[in-house]
């Protein structure tokens, strides 16, 4: 009897220091990953954003593609209603992502509208969609002036004036 309730407590030990070990890695494991989420959680929320766009909208042509007059209008435009959140050159603040990130960059214009016109109201960006269509693809058109590196790099054309700054 007493042979048994040893080998009983023997036996509960080894399963509770098991069931330890293994909460105890479980906890580590998560707080790793929290620490982790935290650092690129922004990032992380608005690359899920931008894939949640739907292929048709992504297709969308920009009618403003390479109008240096558009950019010019969606700078403006751009200072006026979303430099507060993404910074006064697109580079980003605590309330905003930077804009200047690959995955913006390499959106296409149709994701950027997207994206625009639906918010992405539950991480803190506002829709505007009362913004009229034109005004919305003149920001998209001076977003994509901001491009470190063309997605597609084509031949330079023969005249500079193309390059934004
Ligand atoms: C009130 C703050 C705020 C304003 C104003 C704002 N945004 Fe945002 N925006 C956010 C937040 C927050 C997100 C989602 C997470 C993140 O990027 O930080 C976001 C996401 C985005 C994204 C998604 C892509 C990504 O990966 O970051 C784009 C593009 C974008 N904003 C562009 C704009 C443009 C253009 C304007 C102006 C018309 C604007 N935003 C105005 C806060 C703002």
């Amino acid at each position: 009897m007493k042979k048994r309730s040893i080998l009983f407590f023997a036996l509960a030990r080894v399963t509770l220091a098991t069931a330890g070990v293994i909460v105890l890695g479980a906890c580590l494991s998560l707080a790793q990953r929290q620490k982790e989420n935290a650092a690129s959680r922004t990032n992380r929320l608005a690359d899920a954003a931008l894939a949640e766009v739907p292929e048709k909208d992504r297709q969308r042509r920009n009618p403003f593609e390479g109008d240096t007059q558009a950019m010019a209008a969606g700078g403006k435009l751009f200072e006026q209603h979303c430099a507060g959140c993404h910074g006064p050159k697109a580079g980003g603040t605590r309330h905003g992502a930077s804009l200047l990130r690959e995955e913006v960059q390499q959106s296409t214009p149709g994701t950027l509208f997207w994206i625009l016109t639906n918010g992405v109201v539950r991480h803190g960006m506002p829709v505007w969609s009362k913004l009229p269509e034109p005004q919305r693809w003149q920001i998209v058109t001076f977003l994509q002036s901001l491009q470190l590196r063309p997605p597609n790099p084509r031949p330079a054309p023969q005249n500079q004036s193309t390059r934004a700054r």
